[in-house]
């Protein structure tokens, strides 16, 4: 199925990585969902898009990825406007400096990072089952190598606390999160893999004073372009083995092995069910 006959819904196309997806999709002749939080930069975002690539058609919805009310809201929406959905780029997270909890009570990094691809995806499941391509690629990174052992009790940061830990816990939940929608729907003709970018000359990490933030603010032109990971998601995509090497980890190089830690199913089974009490998903339903 051609590009331009297609529905893909990006999340954080504000900005950095997302946005670079979004361009490149567009381009193709895509129909382009941009899922964004702050209204201005959407906006600014769908109009850059739109101009750049010539394709008129180009959506803004707008929701806050770390609220699962909001991710409820915005899936019914997408529901009740569009027939499909064929591409879902999970992309939206960011790294958050102290411990803060979401108004679902969530630590951050596991609302945003995690439960916002999670709880999403299910939502838009009835449509990507409509949609021809099948396809979801989760952005994660290779900083889930910065988790060695599973602490289960402290997956929400209780005990201890430390912001890259938590991110690469988020990192590493979305390798998950990959590894179980495969096995979960690959027989239902999905393809699902992952995506490490690499270092990423984005918005990402510019928030605070550490040294992260300085690197990010001041080296960026000796980074990876965001433009080339838009080009790179665009080929993967599009290659006629995105379907067959389901479950995979991509990074700069291609297909990689993540840690040993990411490659244990029993792990990922468990954080599959204790995100589906996180994100209530009994309770409200699953949308499959
Ligand atoms: N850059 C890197 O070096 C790097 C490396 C490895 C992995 N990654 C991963 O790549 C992905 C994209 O990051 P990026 O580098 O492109 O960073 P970015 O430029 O900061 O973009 C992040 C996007 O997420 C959106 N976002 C943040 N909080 C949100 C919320 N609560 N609800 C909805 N949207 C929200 C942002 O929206 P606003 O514009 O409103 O802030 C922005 O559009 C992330 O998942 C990150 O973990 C990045």
């Amino acid at each position: 199925m051609k590009l331009k006959d297609s529905i893909a819904l990006v999340t954080g196309a504000s900005s950095g990585i997302g946005y670079a997806a979004a361009m490149a999709l567009a381009k193709e002749g895509a129909h382009l969902v941009l899922l964004c939080r702050n209204p201005e930069k959407g906006e600014a975002a769908m109009r850059a898009i739109a101009q750049a690539s010539q394709n008129p058609k180009i959506d803004l919805l707008l929701a806050d990825l770390s609220d699962q009310e909001s991710i409820r809201k915005v899936g019914q929406y997408a529901r009740e406007s569009y027939p499909k959905l064929d591409i879902l780029i999970n992309n939206a997270g960011a790294i958050f400096p102290k411990r803060r909890l979401s108004l679902d009570g969530l630590e951050q990094h596991i609302a945003l990072n995690h439960m916002g691809y999670f709880l999403l995806t299910h939502q838009l499941m009835a449509l990507l089952r409509a949609g021809e391509r099948k396809q979801i690629l989760n952005l994660s990174s290779s900083a889930h190598k910065l988790v060695r052992k599973l602490e289960l009790d402290n997956l929400q940061g209780e005990k201890r606390f430390g912001r890259f830990y938590q991110y690469g816990l988020s990192k590493l939940f979305n390798l998950y999160f990959t590894q179980q929608l495969a096995q979960r729907f690959g027989p239902d003709g999905f393809g699902v893999n992952a995506l490490h970018p690499g270092v990423v000359n984005t918005n990402f990490s510019q928030e605070g004073k550490g040294f992260t933030a300085f690197l990010y603010r001041h080296l960026g032109r000796f980074m990876r372009q965001p433009e080339q990971v838009g080009q790179q998601i665009l080929q993967l995509l599009t290659a006629d083995e995105y379907l067959l090497i389901e479950g995979q980890y991509f990074t700069p190089k291609g297909v990689e092995q993540p840690s040993v830690l990411a490659q244990d199913r029993a792990l990922a089974e468990q954080i599959w069910e204790r995100s589906m009490d996180w994100g209530k998903i009994e309770e409200y339903g699953i949308l499959d």
